[in-house]
């Protein structure tokens, strides 16, 4: 084989490489991008005392001496929502919202209820709501 086409065969294999390559990144990054991510919220006792408790993006809700979590994600986009005490709703500042305190969704453009999460007591006391992000 001559110097020129031995030259010219190893660029057309780069390219094909490159374009593999670039072909591939895109598909790469999709299925990287779906890896299931955990993350664990713990509201010790003293976190533990209202009606709605609010922790890094999840509500723990007390019904007497059960507890449930909710995520404090809404519904619609994704607004983080606010909880009013007197009423016992969940209000999405961003658009309106209304969710019962139960995480039934009551009125607003989200049509969807809140996500409940389980939640564990270890034996410390302390409330622990793991959840995928
Ligand atoms: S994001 Fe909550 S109502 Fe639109």
């Amino acid at each position: 084989m001559e110097r020129r086409g031995f030259i010219k065969k190893g660029l057309s294999w780069l390219a094909y490489i490159f374009g593999a390559a670039a072909l591939a990144y895109p598909v790469f990054l999709f299925m990287s991008f779906r890896k299931i991510r955990k993350k664990t919220v713990v509201f010790h006792p003293d976190e533990q005392l209202a009606a709605a408790n609010f922790k890094e993006g999840i509500y723990l809700i007390k019904k007497g001496t059960d507890f449930n979590a909710l995520s404090a994600r809404c519904t619609h986009l994704g607004c983080t929502l606010n909880f009013d005490a007197v009423s016992q709703q969940f209000k999405c500042p961003c658009h309106g919202s209304l969710f019962a305190i139960s995480g039934k969704w009551v009125s607003g453009p989200a049509r969807k209820d809140l996500m409940s999460i389980p939640v564990e007591t270890e034996a410390n006391g302390d409330m622990e709501v793991e959840f995928e992000i």
